[in-house]
């Protein structure tokens, strides 16, 4: 008879097989990608799967209400299918809203990403600071509330732009925006700061995607601020390193079949996606 009692030396010797932690980064759209690049360099020993609420998009033009009506729902079907170690919102129109109920309704880490407000007020010397988001963002009393507490002595002017993330959308699947398109979303920010502003920051994360075609239009910017090494670095600090030498393909999840699915799927197979998952979630919130 085996002695229950007493571990089996055998098994007890054993080492675990590793679990190569499962990184989650999450956005409405393409925005994901301008981060999930980063981490891929920076931190490849995680497996990535960059889910795109594609039948929610835009966040960017929804209330508060809204917005964390349909994050929570979208969150509920996708944390118990992926069982993440950590998922990122690399949307700032979510994180200024949603990130305080996401962390009471789940124990899995969330990192968000909010303007960085703070690093642009520590990098400008003329004072005046440029700010590129959505239409929710640069509503958001949180986004005010950063700029009272870290740049109260800044000039900040903010221009929230749908029209940016769809050029941005249209973009990655080949269709590169013209310059009157361009001259157009970016008018109200140029008429109210293009001489003195040093610093830009791009506050959506569709926006690094289209940078080429945003910079022509401020010459006087010394600093473009974008989130995704500070993401990569917050990661790494909640996570680590993850796994030495894997070479696990990131997957990519939409919630709708997408319109142009064979563009999109061009755009991520550069980036070493493999065939895009669909989990069809219903675009009422
Ligand atoms: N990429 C998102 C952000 O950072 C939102 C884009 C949208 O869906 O409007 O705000």
């Amino acid at each position: 008879m085996t002695d229950i009692s007493q571990p089996n030396p055998d098994t007890s010797m054993a080492q675990p097989a590793e679990k190569v932690p499962r990184v989650v980064v999450f956005d409405s759209g393409v925005g994901g990608l301008s981060v999930l690049d980063a981490l891929q360099r920076q931190l490849p020993g995680h497996q990535y799967y960059f889910v795109s609420d594609n039948a929610g998009f835009p966040y960017g033009t929804r209330s508060e209400y809204s917005l964390t009506q349909r994050v929570h729902k979208v969150l509920r079907q996708i944390m118990p299918h992926l069982q993440p170690d950590l998922l990122v919102v690399v949307c700032n129109s979510a994180s200024t809203v949603v990130l305080p109920s996401l962390r009471e309704s789940y124990e899995t880490p969330f990192v968000g990403v909010v303007p960085a407000i703070k690093p642009a007020a520590a990098l400008s010397k003329t004072g005046v600071i440029g700010l590129l988001a959505t239409p929710a963002t640069v509503q958001r009393e949180y986004t005010h509330r950063l700029v009272r507490e870290f740049a109260p002595n800044c000039r900040v002017e903010m221009h929230g732009s749908g029209e940016l993330v769809e050029i941005a959308e249209r973009a990655i699947r080949g269709v590169a925006p013209g310059p009157m398109q361009m001259q157009q979303a970016l008018q109200p920010l140029i008429d109210r700061c293009s001489e003195e502003v040093d610093t830009l920051v791009l506050a959506c994360t569709h926006f690094p995607l289209i940078k080429q075609w945003i910079e022509p239009y401020f010459p006087s910017v010394q600093h473009w601020v974008e989130p995704a090494d500070a993401i990569a670095r917050r990661v790494e600090s909640l996570l680590g390193k993850g796994q030495p030498g894997l070479t696990e393909q990131p997957r990519a999840i939409l919630t709708q079949a997408d319109g142009d699915l064979d563009a999109l799927q061009a755009y991520l197979g550069k980036l070493g996606f493999g065939p895009v998952e669909v989990r069809e979630i219903d675009a009422a919130h």
